[in-house]
């Protein structure tokens, strides 16, 4: 049999065709633009998912026996607000994980409203990127639009409603909307009235490895599959990364170094971080998770390479970062591109350089990137360990963890060690296996990681350099205090 994983990412969709053993038989992507409509904000147009997603699939299957597709699992960027009229037309392009507009409706929900009650209702407490504060900042800005939404969903929820008709989002995704009661798997009430909806204008809940529904009979014929393939509810595509590298069940960790940093802690109990620093939000295999998200990680190295360096060699310039550097970089960098998320909840932190003499080379600037993202992962990480978490190791997963050097240094400055899983492949990996379980094929997602995911590799911390890194980590930790102020008024 076999199952298709989609990884519905913010630069393009990958798809994965993988068997019941974990056999991953073809893979493809297809890429689709981000706008920036004004400074801080980020968009894309839903249609280009679909459009990716239908026309990737019969080139996914070119040369493999289409009949033996058995199911379809997706995991998506997280709290992407995607509005449906009654006709479920999409009504505007969907407002990004990334977007940064929504600052004054964060603090009406943070300060009037209260984080205290946020927390109790949601678990969470509003942060710009979540989707109620955009749902509020519609019913400001766009009266007319709001007025007409029929249905609310998240990105891998409209190509779940595009494949089967059903209006449907799963636990792990929906509690990124502030809007779910996190702990309770329902929707809260209070938060629906804070935002002047219904619950009718949310789609339907279900556990990320539960079947939705099957395909509708024309997308079957459009996409040469049969109409009884199932599809997953499907998970965010963090939680999908977790399912992906075997993190589920109790106290694992996965690092994803993706367009977005994130570490994310698993545990089969319910639990709230009493700052709220660190995300609660539900697992997509029935448990819970801790999460803390840095918007912008492997996206600051691109932007560095390739849109100032002008280069895509990636190995080529790391390999002038050689072993006795490390440590000793006199350049930091705050990786704020975007503002930051977790642990600061700051949309007007901006990315610096800093510490820079007539004699810093262009690998010095690399390795400052390279460092102040492993630096602010840490910031993440100390959150969790400041609850009494203990993490002795981890596993890494994303495309900045294919540099060996970027994981040596991640390694010594969080100071555990870090795994990587034999098949790499994260959120789409994640989906397949969710797909695997809503259509029978293992009982349980913990059972269906126990048989097809095996570490492969994993970097220990050294004792010395860890030492150096915990040095400058100090030093790090003092430059967004400092600039913290002068953000606002250099802008
Ligand atoms: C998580 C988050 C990001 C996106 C990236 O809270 O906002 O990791 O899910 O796609």
């Amino acid at each position: 049999m076999l199952y298709i994983g989609v990884d519905l990412g913010t630069s393009a969709v990958k798809l994965e065709l993988v068997d019941e053993n974990g056999n991953i038989k073809n893979e493809i992507s297809r890429s689709y633009p981000v706008r920036f409509p004004h400074p801080g904000w980020s968009e894309q147009d839903p249609d280009d998912w679909k459009k990716a997603v239908l026309e990737g699939i019969p080139e996914l299957l070119k040369g493999f026996d289409a009949s033996q597709v058995r199911g379809i699992g997706a995991g998506g960027q997280m709290h992407g607000l995607v509005v449906l009229d009654d006709e479920d037309r999409v009504i505007r392009p969907a407002i990004l994980w990334n977007d940064g507009r929504t600052q004054k409706e964060v603090d009406h929900l943070n300060e009037e409203v209260g984080r205290r009650k946020l927390s109790e209702w949601t678990a969470n407490i509003a942060f710009a990127g979540f989707t109620a504060p955009k749902i509020l900042w519609m019913r400001e800005n766009e009266k007319e639009n709001f007025d007409r939404i029929s249905k609310i969903m998240l990105p891998k929820d409209y190509i779940n409603y595009v494949l089967t008709g059903v209006h449907c989002t799963d636990f792990s995704d929906a509690s990124g909307m502030l809007l779910l009661d996190v702990k309770n798997r329902r929707w809260s009430e209070e938060m629906l009235r804070e935002c002047g909806i219904t619950e009718k204008q949310l789609p339907k809940l279900f556990e990320s490895y539960e079947c939705v529904g099957t395909l509708k009979k024309d997308v079957a014929a459009l996409l040469g599959l049969k109409e009884d393939v199932v599809v997953a509810a499907g998970a965010g595509d963090n939680a999908a990364a977790a399912v992906g590298t075997g993190v589920v069940g109790n106290g694992g960790c996965n690092i994803s170094l993706g367009t977005s940093g994130t570490v994310f802690i698993t545990s089969d109990r319910f639990g709230v971080d009493p700052n709220n620093a660190l995300h609660s939000f539900d697992h997509a295999d029935g448990g819970y998770h801790l999460m803390g998200c840095m918007l912008s990680a492997a996206s600051c190295l691109k932007w560095l390479m390739e849109d100032i360096l002008h280069s895509t060699d990636y190995t080529g310039e790391q390999a002038a970062i050689t072993e006795d550097k490390l440590g000793r970089n006199q350049v930091f960098f705050l990786p704020y591109m975007m503002g930051e998320r977790s642990p600061i909840n700051d949309v007007r932190a901006r990315g610096t350089f800093i510490g820079m003499t007539m004699s810093t080379t262009r690998a010095d600037l690399i390795q400052a990137v390279l460092e102040g993202v492993s630096f602010a992962i840490r910031d993440s990480l100390e959150v969790a360990r400041s609850l009494g978490i203990d993490i002795s190791s981890s596993m890494i997963c994303g495309g900045g963890a294919k540099s060996p050097l970027w994981q040596k240094i991640m390694a010594n400055v969080l100071g555990i060690t870090l795994k990587k899983a034999a098949t790499e492949q994260g959120p789409g990996f994640g989906g397949a296996i969710l797909a695997m379980v809503a259509s029978g094929a293992y009982p349980t997602v913990g059972d269906a990681c126990g048989k097809l995911i095996t570490v492969a590799s994993e970097v220990g911390p050294d004792r010395e350099l860890t030492a150096r890194y915990e040095e400058r980590y100090r030093a790090f930790r003092k430059i967004y205090p400092t600039l913290k102020e002068l953000f606002p008024q250099l802008q």
